[in-house]
């Protein structure tokens, strides 16, 4: 049986993802797409092989099997809680917006649905999961941007940080992942993909670097704990359509959509 797909957001993510789903994944059929921007929706669904409907948010979960996100952090929750609520598998891309929202894990228990979170720009998110169950002591996430993709960001806004004129390298930022969300929502969903994995939003430890002399997206997590110490980074390349997001994000949310096709294909 295939799964009825339905993507919220057809920006740089939901556009990849529905090309890939279309193109790759004959076990999902992408049956709606839905953006606060009708005409996106419209415009990415006149480029696909297939012909999914253009939806309203809630006209959409009604009719899909799983909803994808790739929107807002502001509406993520929302759109969680109303697909769980109908009893629908959500795979989540504005991690940042289910801070907070512990409930909705209960909720999906509860309704005996799927909540996904892909791994995103992160690796080793294996590896803190499994440290977690003996004992994590702190949790550090030190993010390098160019200067570019940070703009716009409430935080750069509301401390007036001209990003034209960093010239070198320059932490801009210290603080928990939770306050990272708030002044980056846009740029640090990793941290709180890390934060749901380990010890939480208040205790993640969350370092933001400008560096204009860098072109890509540079993630270190730091874990120390009963089981010793883990260290992994990744360099990702920003999409070209969205210096914000890197590519290995969008890939990984391919990945964890090809892990549940793999799970369809063995019938479980
Ligand atoms: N988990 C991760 O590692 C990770 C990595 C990168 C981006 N993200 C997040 O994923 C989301 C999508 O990223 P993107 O690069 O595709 O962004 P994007 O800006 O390219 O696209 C977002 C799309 O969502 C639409 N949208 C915004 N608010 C909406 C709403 N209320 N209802 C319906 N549609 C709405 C916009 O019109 C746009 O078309 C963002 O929240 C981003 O922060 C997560």
């Amino acid at each position: 049986m295939r799964v009825k797909v339905g993507i919220i957001g057809c920006g740089t993510i939901g556009s990849q993802l529905s090309r890939a789903i279309a193109t790759e994944m004959p076990e999902l059929n992408l049956v709606a797409l839905s953006d606060i921007k009708m005409e996106r929706a419209r415009e990415l669904a006149q480029h696909l092989p297939i012909k999914p409907q253009v939806l309203t948010t809630d006209e959409l979960i009604d009719l899909v099997d799983l909803v994808v996100e790739s929107a807002s952090k502001e509406i993520a929750a929302e759109i969680v809680e109303k697909a769980l609520k109908r009893g629908k598998d959500i795979m989540v891309m504005s991690t940042g917006g289910l801070l907070g929202k512990e409930a909705l894990f209960s909720l999906a228990r509860e309704k005996n649905c799927y909540i996904h979170l892909p791994s995103g720009a992160l690796a080793g998110l294996d590896g803190v999961k499994s440290a977690a169950g003996g004992g994590i002591d702190s949790v550090t996430l030190t993010t390098r941007k160019p200067p570019a993709g940070l703009k716009g960001a409430p935080y750069i806004i509301k401390n007036k940080i001209d990003l034209n004129s960093i010239k070198e390298e320059k932490s801009i930022f210290e603080g928990t992942a939770e306050e990272a969300i708030e002044g980056f929502p846009q740029n640090v969903n990793v941290s709180a993909t890390l934060s749901l994995a380990g010890i939480g939003p208040q205790k993640t430890k969350v370092r933001i670097v400008a560096d204009p002399n860098i072109d890509r997206n540079i993630h270190q997590i730091e874990i120390e704990g009963k089981f010793g110490r883990l260290i992994c980074m990744t360099e990702n390349f920003p999409s070209p359509s969205n210096p914000k997001t890197s590519f290995l994000a969008i890939l990984s949310a391919i990945a964890t959509l090809k892990g549940i096709t793999a799970r369809i294909k063995v019938g479980t």
